[in-house]
């Protein structure tokens, strides 16, 4: 059973579009400051695209996705194949894993930044133990040195008091320029992590060493739903 995709997703992501808006804005706006070099992206973990925007795949000349949700090739070329054919963005949707196979996967595309879209923070639900999760979280994370990539994940979940904040992601989120920040080191985290209003525990989703030390790392509000959300981290590694 696929724990992170699937139907479930889709109709989630589809009937959610406005009270993801924020974050999908962020997630926007994050992408717009990053330059790549490289002119072909992987995507791993695209699903269809839900939260991305088309905009930033537009500056790409090909691009090839991977999911292991049968849905997600037709429904990302559904939502992007379009646009993505008038800015003469080359595009492949392969429905496979690209986790496992990942070195595989790099060798047969050399020339590819990698953009991981939202998955590595849902290892913990695909592997049997937190361990072998945060072993394969360091894996890949050594696997991608001397490559352009990127990645946005879950780094924390959990519940939310849902009287506040007020509709809509909270705004203006602090980007700051540590790889591994807590709330007790870092005023603007604290900031930033006191608008989700959190009650009770939060999950930690094991992502916390996946960048390189020092890498710029953004930090966005995703409420996912009325009583739960998602603290999302961005970083762009360049080659
Ligand atoms: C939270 S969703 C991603 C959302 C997507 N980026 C969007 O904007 O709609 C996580 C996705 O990762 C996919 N996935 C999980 N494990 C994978 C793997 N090993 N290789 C490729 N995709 C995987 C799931 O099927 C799911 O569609």
């Amino acid at each position: 059973m696929n724990r992170t995709g699937g139907l479930l997703w889709h109709w989630r992501a589809w009937q959610r579009q406005s009270q993801w808006q924020g974050a999908c804005d962020d997630i926007g706006q994050w992408l717009d400051q990053v330059q790549p070099v490289r002119q072909e992206l992987l995507i791993i973990g695209a699903s269809a695209g839900w939260m991305m925007p088309v905009r930033w795949l537009q500056g790409f000349k090909k691009i090839t996705t991977f999911d292991i949700d049968s849905w997600a090739a037709p429904l990302f070329r559904w939502r992007h194949g379009r646009q993505l054919q008038a800015s003469g963005t080359e595009l492949t949707c392969c429905t496979s894993d690209a986790l496992t196979p990942l070195d595989a996967v790099l060798r047969a595309h050399p020339k590819a930044a990698v953009l991981f879209d939202n998955v590595l923070g849902q290892l913990r639900f695909q592997q049997p133990s937190i361990d072998l999760a945060s072993a394969q979280i360091d894996k890949i994370s050594r696997s991608m040195r001397a490559r352009e990539w990127g990645s946005v994940h879950d780094a924390y979940s959990g519940p939310v008091y849902p009287a506040r904040p007020a509709a809509g992601a909270p705004r203006g989120h602090p980007s700051v320029r540590v790889a591994h920040p807590s709330p007790a080191q870092n005023p603007e985290i604290a900031q930033f992590s006191a608008q989700f209003n959190a009650r009770g525990e939060w999950l930690d989703h094991l992502t916390a060493n996946l960048f390189p030390r020092g890498t710029p790392v953004h930090h966005i509000a995703w409420p996912y739903a009325p009583n739960y959300s998602h603290w999302l981290q961005a970083g762009w590694i360049a080659p």
